[in-house]
Formats: C-alpha cells, structure tokens, sequence
C-alpha cells in the first residue's frame, strides 16, 4: 500500500521541502513509503533518467539532471543528435558544448537511438514535439510513439514524466491507457506525472534551473515522485492536484502570451492609421507599477510554443461544445502579421516609385526571436514566401541561420558586411539579434523595421511596423 501525506493544497514546494513529502506511513505496524526504491534512488542520486528527445527542451533537461549527479541517457530518433552528446559538441544554443563535454566525460550523460534501454531507466522525461497538422488539429503522433517504446519495457515502479505540450486529458486519455495496457496500474505500479517545460530559449535570466516546475500526477504517489525528482535540478517545483490541471497551465500561459501579442499587434495596426508610434505608446505605458505589462508587436508569432499551443486548447474545448474566441481572433490578427509587413514594404518602395516586382528586398535576421537559430514558424517564412509570390528578388542574412528551405526555394545567409555593401531596394529587419550593427541597417537607402531596431536612428529612409 502507498502511504499520501502530501498536503495538495499547499502552493509549492521548495526543493529543501521536498524531502518532508515522502514521511513513512505506519500501518498495522509495516512502514511503507510510495516506491520506496525509486525514491531512494533519487535522493542518493542513483537514478538512471532517461530523456526522450534531445531537442530544445529535452537537451538543457538531461544536462542539468547529469550535472546534478543523476545517470542520463538521452534517446532520440535522430542519431545526429546522440552522435553529437556523445562527441560532446552541443546543438542548442542554450547548453554550452564544454558544460555537456564535461558531463558526458565524467560518464552522467549519453545519447542512443536505442529505445530497448529504456527498460534500465527509473525515472522518463518525454520531451517530444506536439505540432498541428495542416487543419490546425494536434498531432499527438511523436507522443504515441515514444509512449509505445516506453510502454515496451514499462516495469513496476518506473517514473514517467510526460513534457511535452498539450492538451488537457492526454496524459490521462493518450498516455496512461497504453502504458496500462500490459497490466500494470499507474499510480500503484508505475507513476505517471505531467510537467510543462517552460524553457525560454535565448533567455539568460531564467533557465532550465531557475524557473519554478509544475507537476500534476495521475495520483498522489506521482505527482509526489515527480516532485521529488525535479526538486533536485530546479529551485522551485508547484504541485497541482492532477495531470490536466498541470496540462492547462502550460496553455493558459501560452494563449495569455498569444492573445495579448494579437492585442498589441492590432493596437500597432490602429495606431499606423491614427498616426501614431506605437512603440513610444507602449514605453511610456509600461511606466505604470501595476496593473500593465508591456507586449511588443512583431511581424508575426513564431516558435514552436505560441502560435501552436492556443489551438491545442482550442481544439480540445471544442470537443466539448465551446468556442475559443479568443484564441480564434488572436490567431487571426497575429496569422496577418506578415500581408501587413508586406504591405509596409510595398508603401516604402512606392515612396520610391519602385514596385516589390523586380525589386532585391533583403531580410535581416529569419530566425522566430532574437539570438536563436529556430525557424519554426517563424514569420520570416512567411514573408519569404509573399515576397517571392509578388515578384521579388529576396536574400537574406541571419548569423544563427546558415541555411533556410521555404516554399520550394532554398536560400542561404548572406554575410553581413556583404549584405549592407550590396545594392539592396528594400531591407527589411525581422529579427532584432544583437549582434547586427543597427548603424549601418540605418544608413541603407530603405528600410522596414518590423522590430523597432532602429528607434534610435530618425530617418524619412526608415519605415516603422
Ligand atoms: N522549444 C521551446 O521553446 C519549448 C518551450 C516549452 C515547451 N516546448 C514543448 O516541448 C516539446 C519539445 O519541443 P522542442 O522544441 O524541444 O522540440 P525539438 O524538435 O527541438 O526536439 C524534439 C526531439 O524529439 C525527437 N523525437 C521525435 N520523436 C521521437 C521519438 N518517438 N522518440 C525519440 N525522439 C523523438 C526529435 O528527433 C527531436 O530531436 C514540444 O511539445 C514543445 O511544444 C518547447
């Protein structure tokens, strides 16, 4: 039997707490404790953790895990990427390759396609993508995949973590059925807990490591392992009373995030037509203590985060007769974005009696967010692709991008002192990275700054968002 002494109510768990949660029951004179070995095994840091894809998120995971002492082993079914942990050269911006060389050197850390060795893990973490098909539903597929090879090998006491984003009621209605299926019940066999990653690439402030986790199990036990387990790689862990509440708070941030981006991009639209700078607006509101909290307009959402995760909600509250208007109007304003940068770029030209048809209109930075090399969703593609539709002749340059392959074309990155040498009718700035010299994107003959990169450079040649 498993003894429950956690309080559910209490907010968080700090990780000098965690260690009250597993107290040891006394019942008809037996002390028990839930998994008592595999809690054992976490607290002495004998885990062996297992990390199911190495991507953006799995890989800063497995990292801290093996740096806190545990036994990782990263699966992914792309060997590329186990070949590189192994080599100890880092993919991911966030992990340095000397802090994984020098985990995978002191032996807490490996990569392997090899889903048989999930078996020798205590404890999982899916840490796979949750994409949208083309009609905008969600494709759950690399979660059943991974769930398959796990449920291949499930054995009793055997933690699994799902990380993945998503809906509320798949850990529960996807994940427990088919890990359930050879007999074993979660909560009393094996643990099942689901634990959104809120990892925001690019950001040095807050890591894997200093951003408070939430975890909701299937039941006490799990949700008690799975804290216990994450109390020791993160400062903070927030337990909840179970998986779907844990699966909701992912996408009330992500569609908190979506909507209020949706709502400055119309104000930035509204204010074109009134006359008025959008960006002086927005700083001088943001003086306000309270009660504000400043979003900035874009060219278009991108990421694999939040222009996917609002229609996960959307779709799963539709399933239960309601309509996500919010998110629907959001996507919709946001999802224009790139026609209204087009536009823009179409004005500036006029101002020079050019056409976009036939013009050379080069975009500075096609990555989603400054300093990271993702593309997904990224709204340069977009205007990429319109661009290229209307005639124009498109480059690029973006330092984190070497290569791009968009609406059949396949560009690659211009060098910068190249780019602002070259004659060039229209740039464009759509990603504001750091390392580009704003002076000399000034200095060009026309340009379109989608970011406010430029706001510290006045001139009648800059065309603002
Ligand atoms: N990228 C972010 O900023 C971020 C932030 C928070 C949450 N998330 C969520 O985390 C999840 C993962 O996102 P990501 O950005 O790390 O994705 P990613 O594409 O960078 O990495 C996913 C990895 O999983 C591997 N994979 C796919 N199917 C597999 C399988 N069956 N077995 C083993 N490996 C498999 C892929 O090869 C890839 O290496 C998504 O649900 C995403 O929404 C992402």
């Amino acid at each position: 039997m498993r003894s429950t002494p956690v309080d559910l109510r209490a907010p968080s768990y700090h990780r000098d707490k965690i260690d009250l949660i597993f107290r040891p029951t006394i019942i008809d004179n037996v002390v028990t404790t839930p998994a008592a070995a595999l809690i054992d095994r976490i607290r002495t840091r004998q885990a062996n953790i297992g990390v199911i894809g190495l991507g953006y998120v799995g890989l800063p995971l497995a990292v801290e895990f093996a740096k806190a002492g545990f036994n990782v082993t990263g699966f992914d079914v792309d060997p590329g990427k186990p070949n590189q942990i192994n080599a100890g050269v880092s993919y991911i911006p966030d992990v340095s390759s000397a802090e994984l060389a020098a985990v995978v050197k002191a032996g807490k850390l490996r990569g392997t396609t090899d889903m048989s060795l999930l078996g020798s893990m205590d404890a999982i973490d899916i840490c796979v993508p949750t994409p949208l098909r083309k009609t905008k539903d969600p494709d759950l597929s690399y979660v059943v995949k991974a769930v398959e090879a796990v449920a291949a090998t499930l054995r009793r006491d055997q933690l699994v973590i799902l990380e993945s984003t998503t809906y509320p009621g798949t850990t529960d209605e996807v994940v427990q059925p088919r890990l359930e299926q050879r007999g074993l019940k979660a909560d009393v066999d094996f643990l099942l807990a689901f634990s959104p990653e809120r990892v925001d690439p690019g950001n040095a402030q807050f890591t894997t490591r200093s951003i408070p986790k939430v975890v909701g199990g299937v039941g006490p036990a799990s949700t008690d392992a799975a804290a216990l387990l994450y109390g020791a790689v993160v400062s903070s862990v927030v337990q909840v009373s179970s998986t779907r509440v844990a699966e909701m708070v992912k996408l009330l941030e992500n569609t908190f995030r979506a909507v209020n981006i949706g709502l400055v991009n119309e104000i930035a639209l509204m204010c074109h037509k009134m006359d008025l700078d959008v960006w002086e607006v927005i700083d001088a509101a943001k003086t306000k203590p309270f009660g504000f909290m400043p979003f900035y307009p874009g060219p278009g959402l991108g990421g694999h985060c939040i222009p996917i995760d609002p229609f996960y909600l959307s779709w799963k509250a539709r399933q239960t007769g309601f309509e996500c208007r919010f998110i629907e109007l959001a996507g919709q304003v946001n999802g224009s974005m790139p026609e209204y940068v087009v536009s823009r770029i179409g004005d500036a030209l006029n101002s020079v009696r050019k056409p976009i048809n036939g013009s050379r209109v080069h975009l500075y930075g096609v990555a989603y967010k400054r300093d990271v090399n993702d593309v997904r969703e990224s709204p340069a593609l977009d205007l990429l692709e319109l661009l290229v539709k209307r005639g124009a002749v498109v480059s690029y340059t973006d330092p984190h991008v070497p290569r791009l392959e968009q609406g059949g074309h396949v560009w690659t990155t211009v060098p910068f002192e190249t780019a602002v040498s070259q004659p060039c009718d229209c740039a464009v700035v759509a990603t504001d990275h750091t390392d580009f010299d704003y002076r000399r994107i000034a200095e060009l003959a026309l340009v379109v700054d989608t970011r406010n990169a430029l706001k510290a450079f006045s001139r009648p040649s800059i065309f603002a968002l």
